[in-house]
């Protein structure tokens, strides 16, 4: 179990479909929701416990997380991480890319949650777009339960 304060660095554009299950999990626990879309430089310091949230574009994770942490991995060495992804197609490949990232990194990677997002990038846009409703309810409940258990440590 990792204590204090937890962060979770995220990049949340399409349909705002990665902030859904942030918010869930902030309606629950108290976890500091930094947007890198804001252009400032969250201050990791009180931070053991670090979360990156995103979409996916264009085959990874948003590219403001990549230099995020490309940029402060002194910062982040060491301390553990986890992911919150949503994505259209849901292809573990986006995740896994990002995780080798961060451990190449030096951080403590301890599990990521993925789901699926209504996406309606390009040629889904002329059928109406893809995945409508999701992430659902049931989504943003798994999400928190993944996040019960990177709290916990289980
Ligand atoms: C520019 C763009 C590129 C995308 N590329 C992919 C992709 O390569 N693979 C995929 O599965 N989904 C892709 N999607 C769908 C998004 O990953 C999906 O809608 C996600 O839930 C968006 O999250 P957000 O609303 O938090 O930004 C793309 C969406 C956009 C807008």
């Amino acid at each position: 179990m990792v204590g204090g304060p937890v962060a979770i660095i995220y990049h949340s554009e399409h349909h705002q479909n990665t902030k859904k299950l942030l918010d869930a999990i902030k309606e629950k626990y108290p976890v500091d929701l930094l947007s890198l879309a804001e252009g400032k430089k969250p201050d990791l310091s009180q931070y053991k416990l670090i979360g990156f949230a995103s979409g996916v574009y264009k085959g990874r994770l948003h590219q403001s997380l990549l230099d995020f942490a490309n940029k402060n991995r002194g910062e982040l060495e060491g301390k553990s991480s986890f992911i919150i992804c949503t994505s259209g197609s849901k292809n573990e490949r986006y995740v896994q890319h990002f995780r080798q990232f961060l451990e190449d990194g030096g951080m403590n990677f301890l599990g990521s949650f993925h789901c699926r997002g209504y996406n309606t990038f390009g040629p889904f846009k002329l059928i109406g777009g893809i995945n409508k409703g999701r992430p659902s309810k049931e989504d943003m409940e798994q999400a928190v339960s993944f996040f019960e258990k990177i709290l916990t440590g289980e």
